[in-house]
């Protein structure tokens, strides 16, 4: 179902102007979310460093310009997918979100998540992998997907974790090389193709 920009614009908006938890205090903008509203890949991070804050712009950091080339590296641009944080402001001094913080944002996210409808969400570090896959450890699970509903969550590394350690980034592009194959067994699922059904059900589902 496509769906009305206008929707995404007001929760935009909201976040925009939102003074739930702390984090508005010290907040230069408020990053809520880039990409395309009818995206089947929604990319969750964890919240805005140094240069979202300035730009407003999800993962424009080095993060992101790995998080370009491991999109690339599925023949797909952040034009392509949806791509949020957990905290759509800057914790100071880039310290982890803290769970009242997370808490206050999960209202923005749910909306995000209804809205958009993707068939696959990833999870790019523990943050946003904790709320499908709690006490989990991310090297444990990293690239399989778990099944809720009609939607496929796949958590992954955080890009972060492949740049400061460079083993985990042929890690991160094996994960993500998964996707294209998730995807289009859930299409052809949705197309009543019962070959397919058993396929998704086959794919490597936690
Ligand atoms: N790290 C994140 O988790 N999100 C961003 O938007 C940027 C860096």
């Amino acid at each position: 179902m496509r769906i009305d920009k206008k929707q995404l614009e007001i929760i935009e908006q909201q976040i925009q102007s939102c003074t739930l938890c702390v984090l508005a205090s010290t907040r230069k903008t408020a990053v809520p979310g880039f990409g395309n509203m009818n995206a089947d890949i929604m990319l969750i991070g964890e919240g805005p460093g140094y240069h979202e804050d300035e730009q407003g712009l999800p993962f424009v950091g080095r993060s992101g310009k790995l998080l370009d080339d491991l999109l690339y590296s599925i023949d797909l641009s952040r034009d392509d997918v949806y791509i949020t944080n957990v905290v759509k402001c800057r914790p100071p001094d880039n310290r982890d979100p803290k769970s009242d913080e997370i808490e206050s944002c999960r209202t923005y996210l749910d909306k995000q998540i209804n809205l958009i409808d993707p068939k696959v969400i990833v999870t790019l570090g523990r943050f946003s992998m904790a709320r499908w896959f709690p006490g989990v450890r991310i090297s444990d699970v990293h690239g399989e997907a778990k099944r809720f509903g009609s939607r496929i969550i796949v958590p992954m590394f955080h890009p972060a974790a492949a740049l400061y350690n460079p083993q985990n980034r042929p890690l991160l592009l094996k994960d993500f090389g998964r996707l294209p194959k998730y995807i289009d067994s859930l299409n052809l699922e949705q197309q009543g193709d019962q070959e397919s059904k058993s396929t998704v059900e086959q794919l490597n589902l936690l």
